[in-house]
């Protein structure tokens, strides 16, 4: 019996795309993976099309993740057993004749597809497609990623604390939030399906010279536009704009890990500053993440209380208020203790 109170449900998540790896993750080798409590094998067939299946071979429960690929085949550590790529296992190699598999012998074999330079698995059929992000196939943008960022907490956490206004100036006072500053501008959230769209203007703290990573020019106070679209469960497209020609755009997605661990994958997209290094980006975005982790990682439960009696909601949580009205209202949120 699980722990009163209504959290993420696991199975529910199960039809939803979830990030796995970055693209460059998975190589000629096979990698492991792990969603939503189940292990998986990750690998590429002859032309580099993604694989996703159970990682624990049929015979004797050996992760296949330690084999290696062989053609469109990857091939247990153990016994040498070979699986297709639909998770049927095709040749025995201790039989006489290696072709006479039995029909039981499969591995459960998942979709999965490439976009965004990441690896997305749903463990059944997805009941939504991907968000569209036109500008990170737009070879006039740069690209860079950032992360995975691994947490001791659930997705829903992780993606709570990508969208909470309030936090900016205590956490990130001189990078996201100015302290003198705390108030959270007025913001309505409109709830469409499984997706939540809201939008921010608000000030921001100048560029520093350590990370000289937006694009505000020179208006004072800097005014940072923000427009969010939350897809349910854990993915969020956020675009910033400072008034003028230069855009960023933020693809942010939890991978459900288990039920209290996640990891967070940021892919990052701008029209402008082409000749900065990918690093100055991505040791921007480790300062941040490093400094929510502390904070998540404290907060208990480990996981999102769905329950909005849980928790003490005010009027600048609108985001985390209908965050949790709708993961609710969709079923990928549920009260399972007396299941
Ligand atoms: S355990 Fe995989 S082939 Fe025996
Ligand atoms: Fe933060």
């Amino acid at each position: 019996m699980a722990a009163p109170g209504v959290y993420a449900d696991m199975q529910a998540q199960r039809a939803c795309w979830h990030p796995v790896a970055y693209s460059g993750e998975v190589g000629d080798a096979p990698a492991q993976a792990e969603l939503l409590g189940e292990s998986l094998v990750l690998w590429r067939g002859p032309g580099g099309e993604p694989r996703a299946m159970s990682d624990l071979c049929v015979h004797r429960g050996t992760a296949l993740s330690l084999g290696r690929v062989s053609g469109d085949e990857i091939v247990c550590p153990y016994h040498g057993w070979r699986y297709a790529a639909d998770g049927r296992c095709v040749a025995i190699p201790q039989l006489e004749d290696p072709a006479r598999v039995p029909a039981k012998a499969r591995v459960a074999a998942f979709k999965i597809q490439e976009r965004y330079g990441l690896l997305w698995v749903a463990l059944r059929e997805p009941r939504w497609p991907l968000p569209e992000v036109p500008e990170l196939r737009d070879d006039s943008w740069a690209v860079v990623s950032a992360g995975p960022y691994r947490w001791q907490s659930d997705a829903a956490r992780q993606v709570e604390n990508f969208t909470d206004f309030g936090h900016f100036p205590w956490v990130h006072p001189g990078l996201l939030g100015d302290p003198a500053r705390p108030v959270v501008p007025r913001h309505e959230v409109r709830t469409e399906g499984h997706v939540l769209r809201y939008s921010i203007v608000r000030p921001e703290a100048p560029n520093t010279d350590d990370f000289p990573v937006f694009g505000n020019e020179q208006a004072t106070p800097p005014e940072r536009r923000s427009r969010y679209e939350l897809h349910l469960p854990y993915t969020i497209v956020l675009r910033l704009d400072w008034g003028g020609q230069r855009g960023m755009v933020y693809l942010f997605a939890a991978q459900p890990v288990a039920a209290n661990r996640c990891a967070g994958y940021v892919v990052i997209g701008r029209n402008y500053n082409f000749g900065q290094p990918d690093q100055v980006i991505r040791e921007f975005e480790n300062t941040i993440f490093g400094q929510d982790q502390v904070i998540v990682e404290s907060q208990r439960p480990d996981r999102v209380p769905f329950d909005l009696a849980a928790e003490l909601h005010l009027k600048f949580d609108t985001v985390a208020v209908a965050y949790r009205k709708a993961m609710r209202a969709l079923g990928l949120a549920a009260d399972l203790s007396g299941a």
